[in-house]
């Protein structure tokens, strides 16, 4: 456990900023190169704890994983999938980590096969709903249990698998993955109606992968019986991770940030609109897309003025990963600014939406919580303080910012949860110029 001691960045963020590789995307091309026939080349897959979680599982299930090259640009991976004789017993549990993504999606992929695989994961993990994946897959016909309080160890007892239309009570990705992944084991056409649309790297991906997914709205299909083949997929950089330094960069007087080569995709790009609607001064160029991920680059300077403004449930997908560090921007606008539906915070990593109450408000900030809305009314000028991460990866990143924009010094503990999603952070911060290093 490592503490970040960050100081006030009297003079603001200059430079270029070349994020991650995109999470998401990297769990998706692990998973699928391993239910692929044939051999995969993944290229930029994310090196950290996260989808290290996700190589180490399907190793574990017999794909093999050969990593070709590791640097800046992330892992290039050789993988050789199981393609139709299907994955292989594991001699014990799968250990998923932090990483719902990782234990969601695999047992939507494990349903559809005759073994009984238990996941389980790290104490943050183990309190996460995983009901949300067990009811629609156990209506397709596979065994799965949880513990009596809905949560890991997950036991996933696969086989036949019939063909449903699915409608989801919650926009999540991983919901949505996990019942088309398994879709693609049962005859027929497997479909998921979702209330808002979550994001679509699933639906993106599959189709690379030669399977062809019908979408409509909000309802995304799959028509089993579908074998994946194997490709290749070249993985963009992380909106989510680039969204930290874009908000510090925005509230720190002298800055000027580029962020080349990054994922626009526009399920995960409403913070950026949020930003624009706030006064911020982000632009964005599109680049030829990568694969099917629209790519492109951001360019953001200080803000003169920023004014709270309203967020509106429709948008949360979008931004669902950014609300805390949205929060921290609203601190710095006049006025207050409100997020609503934003419930589903308080089964992320961490309680999300108390967390970001509670640490706002050691910096001095104006913010309340409801059940499911989170208001903040600014501006405030923050005060450093002492603070955790909570293990918390996107907490720990919130901190860290929100340590450059107060006076005086900032302590924030555990601040090596960043390695679930972005171990360089702290580096790439005091690139662009920002006082942080470890204690
Ligand atoms: C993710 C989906 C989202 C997001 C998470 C990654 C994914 O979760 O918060 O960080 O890769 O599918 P939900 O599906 O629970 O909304």
């Amino acid at each position: 456990m490592s503490d970040a001691v960050v100081q006030h960045a009297s003079d603001g963020l200059v430079g270029e900023l070349r994020p991650p590789t995109d999470k998401s995307i990297s769990h998706r091309a692990v998973l699928l190169a391993a239910m692929a026939e044939g051999e995969s080349f993944l290229i930029g897959v994310l090196d950290s704890v996260d989808v290290r979680a996700t190589m180490s599982a399907v190793e574990a299930l017999g794909a093999s994983v050969e990593t070709v090259r590791d640097d800046e640009r992330g892992l290039q991976l050789k993988v050789r999938g199981w393609g139709e004789d299907g994955p292989a017993q594991p001699a014990r549990p799968l250990d998923c980590g932090n990483s719902g993504t990782t234990v969601r999606l695999l047992a939507g992929v494990l349903a559809g096969w005759p073994l009984d695989v238990t996941l389980t994961g790290d104490a943050s993990l183990r309190t996460r709903p995983m009901e949300r994946i067990a009811a629609p897959l156990r209506q397709m016909g596979a065994r799965v249990e949880t513990s009596a309080a809905g949560t890991l160890p997950l036991r996933v007892r696969g086989g036949d698998l019939s063909a449903i239309e699915y409608e989801s009570p919650v926009a999540s990705a991983q919901v949505k993955s996990a019942v088309l992944l398994a879709g693609l084991r049962a005859e027929g056409v497997t479909s998921v109606l979702e209330p808002r649309a979550s994001r679509d790297h699933t639906e993106r991906m599959l189709p690379v992968f030669g399977v062809q997914v019908e979408r409509a709205g909000t309802r995304a299909a799959v028509t089993g019986r579908a074998t994946l083949k194997g490709t290749q997929v070249v993985v963009p950089a992380d909106p989510s991770s680039a969204a930290f330094s874009v908000v510090a960069a925005t509230t720190l007087r002298g800055s000027t940030v580029l962020v080349p080569n990054v994922s626009l995709n526009p399920t995960r790009i409403g913070w950026i609109d949020v930003l624009a609607e706030m006064g911020a001064r982000v632009t964005r160029r599109d680049l030829p897309p990568m694969g099917d991920e629209p790519v492109g680059s951001i360019m953001v300077e200080s803000a003169q003025q920023l004014t709270g403004v309203t967020v509106a449930a429709d948008a949360v997908p979008t931004l669902i990963d950014e609300v805390p560090i949205l929060a921290l921007a609203a601190t710095q606008a006049e006025g207050m600014t409100r997020f609503e539906g934003v419930g589903e915070l308080r089964v992320k990593e961490s309680d999300r939406l108390e967390a970001v109450r509670a640490g706002l408000e050691a910096f001095g900030a104006d913010v309340h919580a409801g059940e499911d809305w989170l208001e903040v009314t600014g501006p405030s000028g923050l005060r450093g303080c002492r603070v955790s991460s909570l293990g918390d990866h996107r907490l720990a990143m919130t901190w860290i910012v929100a340590g450059l924009i107060a006076d005086g010094e900032t302590i924030v503990e555990d601040a090596d949860a960043v390695d679930v999603s972005y171990p360089a952070f702290v580096d790439h911060l005091r690139r662009l110029g920002a006082p942080v290093q470890w204690a």
